[in-house]
């Protein structure tokens, strides 16, 4: 099936946060901080005041008061975690192009050229921006040093570091540079204060609901007089799961104008102002036996965070539990620095780990000489070693196969630089990615009307994956309706809860709630037909029915039916109405629920000039049913594009001098294009997880990504010999 709002989107009638315009509506454009580290001295804004069209200038001396910016932290409270950047709220500048001033005016060109004129003064401090000089400061999160068994805390299974008396190992440190989100769509609000105590925002995000409770929070005002609209999200990968300053600076300057106000960051904001994938350093110790066993891996990482803000991910949680290693140890620290907050980035955390990871998996193969896809079957776990609970569903081994026989793996040699194409050498290499198959609570309302149509409501939203379609599919398959005659709505907070678009969860969570609706509103229908005085229905149950093409039908006799639409018209019903609440259940504590992936990829090295090719890539996910093939394998194929980036392309450079990127744009930062991308293929073994949710569905948005890098990596070694342990692999490292 098409996506349902494939033609809004490509004929431009899919409106965007930033496309709506409100009667009246200013502009408001952000001024960043010209320093790292410091105070501000003093803010000149008369220039910028007296501007052509300038309604007003805000800043920490004169902007609106946000009653839930919390002055600090009650002192009988454990020391906080972290304390997001409150905008304008006071001297202190804990980052360059920190905002420190938003200026607002009659239209948007007014406002940028305003915006220039505003100058401050600082007393400026020594800044630290520069991960490898300031590693010895990394230290063990604070959630995990109250709660040992936290995740992110140390983690032995077996003998610790076990690898160092072994006698086949491995050692490596890999590093991944700061990487961006970057979706087509700049991150984009409108706030527009309705009455003193009543917000609507049409703002980019992928949490209405949470979006919605922080402004209410924020503002001290009631969570139904918080409105959010994001109808259509043009990309986000993770950078839409927080709310950040521009937002609230934009809220402020609504206030004060008493105008609706528009205000989109630049693409060189979008480097410092809504998160991305932190700097990582992660070192790897790894042994096994000379027939393939692996007998003990140690996986460190430390992840770079703010200074005011303890950013924290799962790095090493695949570690753990993805093979049968008798000795784990892991090691997770963070390290503040003077930059602004990283958030989760497309699979945050596990893709980071997975480029060690598999690129470790990778060199103990070559050690022992083994074929790495041979290795990884050797070391296969039936059940989480980690938790020591079965799997829900695992079928990787399925997913190895598929993709080894796709991208013609047997072509592989051991040895590298083996393989050439004229001029070019040629290797191939894999990696595996997995993430946890999540699954939050989520509501759907679903109206069935008497002409046969269905509406359903979710404040869910649409990153791209194709939210609207996939639900539109679940409710035809479970309730027995064309989906021409369906409609799903999302991207409101007017309509039922649901989680934030994130962790790869939302058809576990949305889509079970869209099948309770459909059950619910099949027992409706049920009770008024075998209410009904066709008596051929009488005393007929849910499984003496059949649902089918809109219409009721015994199985018995399937002849005699009654469509939907009549039996609410022989009721005087105009529509039936149901809100169903699904949750998980605890299924989750009898078993261990992932998505798994596995990425094969060919490449092209050229040996004079260190060009690298990817020629071929084929992803291949464990992902439980798949509601929509094209929908998912649009999934698998962006996921892989953005490994590919992880890989070869993608990294934000900082002048340490200043604490300020340099990379500002997408010449400097260079995501993969269709040149950079080959004609990528997707497989799904497409098994049910019926443990895990009624569809039998599991995530597939971040395992698109996790593991690619290293597939990528490991081909580069295969092809030249060459192990590169730190992203991006540019030519320069080659020769
Ligand atoms: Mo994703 S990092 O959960 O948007």
């Amino acid at each position: 099936m098409d996506r349902v709002d494939g033609r809004f989107k490509v004929t431009g009638a899919a409106k965007y946060s930033a496309e709506y315009a409100l009667p009246n509506m200013a502009h408001a454009v952000l001024v960043g901080s010209t320093i790292a580290k410091g105070r501000i001295k003093s803010i000149d804004t008369k220039r910028a005041e007296n501007s052509p069209g300038v309604l007003a200038v805000l800043h920490f001396q004169n902007a609106p008061k946000v009653p839930g910016y919390v002055q600090a932290a009650h002192p009988s409270e454990p020391k906080p975690v972290g304390q997001p950047h409150r905008v304008f709220f006071n001297d202190e500048v804990d980052f360059n192009d920190q905002p420190i001033a938003v200026v607002i005016a009659d239209t948007l060109e007014r406002a940028m050229y305003a915006a220039k004129l505003v100058k401050a003064q600082y007393t400026e401090e020594k800044h630290a921006t520069d991960f490898n000089k300031n590693t010895s400061k990394a230290f063990l999160p604070t959630a995990a040093q109250r709660n040992p068994k936290h995740p992110l805390g140390d983690y032995t299974r077996g003998k610790e570091d076990a690898y160092k008396t072994e006698a086949l190992k491995v050692e490596g440190e890999y590093v991944i540079p700061t990487e961006v989100h970057h979706p087509m769509e700049l991150q984009a609000i409108i706030a527009h204060w309705e009455a003193d105590n009543k917000l609507t925002v049409y703002d980019k995000t992928q949490a209405v609901i949470g979006t919605q409770n922080a402004f209410a929070k924020d503002w001290g005002i009631p969570v139904e007089n918080v409105k959010v609209i994001a109808t259509f999200v043009g990309g986000a990968f993770g950078n839409g799961l927080h709310t950040w300053p521009h937002e609230t600076a934009a809220i402020m300057a609504a206030k004060k104008v008493n105008r609706p106000v528009k205000l989109m960051l630049t693409r060189e904001q979008m480097f410092t102002m809504v998160g991305y994938r932190p700097h990582a350093w992660q070192k790897v110790g790894m042994s096994a036996t000379k027939d393939g066993k692996i007998t003990a891996i140690t996986h460190e990482a430390i992840g770079q965070t703010s200074s005011y803000e303890e950013f924290t991910e799962s790095t090493l949680q695949q570690t753990r539990m993805m093979y049968t290693s008798p000795n784990v140890t892991t090691r997770y620290r963070i390290l503040p620095l003077d930059i602004s907050t990283p958030i989760w980035m497309r699979g945050p955390g596990e893709a980071t780990g997975a480029f060690a990871l598999e690129s470790a998996m990778d060199e103990m193969a070559h050690v022992i000489g083994m074929d790495p896809l041979e290795f990884r079957l050797k070391n296969h776990t039936d059940k989480d070693p980690e938790k020591n609970l079965p799997w829900s569903t695992k079928y990787l081994t399925e997913a190895m196969q598929m993709g080894a026989e796709r991208i013609g793996w047997s072509k592989r040699q051991l040895k590298p630089g083996s393989l050439k194409n004229g001029e070019w050498l040629v290797g191939y290499g894999m990696g595996v990615g997995t993430f946890g198959a999540n699954r939050g609570r989520a509501k759907v309302k679903a109206v069935l009307y008497n002409n046969g149509t269905l509406v359903l409501q979710s404040a869910t939203t649409d990153i791209g994956p194709g939210t609207g379609t996939a639900m539109v599919q679940i409710a035809a398959q479970n309730l027995g309706i064309a989906p021409e005659k369906i409609v799903f709505e999302l991207g409101s907070s007017l309509y039922p809860p649901s989680p934030s678009q994130g962790g790869s969860a939302t058809v576990a969570s949305v889509g079970s709630a869209v099948h309770a609706a459909c059950m619910a509103l099949k027992q409706k229908l049920m009770g008024m037909a075998a209410g009904n005085k066709d008596t051929a229905f009488k005393g007929a149950t849910l499984e003496t029915l059949m649902f089918k093409d809109g219409y009721v039908s015994l199985k018995s006799a399937p002849s005699s039916r009654l469509s939907y639409a009549d039996i609410l018209k022989q009721q005087n019903l105009p529509e039936i109405e149901v809100t169903e609440e699904s949750k998980p259940d605890d299924a989750r504590t009898r078993y261990s629920m992932y998505s798994f992936s596995v990425h094969f990829a060919e490449v092209q090295v050229h040996p004079m000039t260190g060009q690298i090719r990817v020629t071929k890539l084929v992803s291949c996910a464990d992902a439980g049913t798949v509601i929509n093939p094209k929908t998912a394998g649009n999934q698998m194929i962006g996921g892989a594009v953005g490994g590919i980036g992880m890989a070869l392309t993608e990294g934000a450079v900082m002048d340490h001098r200043f604490g300020r990127y340099v990379t500002k744009d997408f010449a400097d930062y260079h995501l993969p294009v269709h040149a950079d991308a080959p004609n990528i293929e997707a497989l799904f073994v497409n098994k049910p997880d019926m443990i895990n949710n009624p569809n039998g569905t599991k995530g597939i948005g971040e395992i698109a990504t996790i593991g690619v890098a290293p597939a990528i990596a490991n081909a580069i070694f295969n092809a030249s010999g060459k192990r590169i342990r730190e992203l991006p692999i540019t030519p320069d490292k080659l020769i």
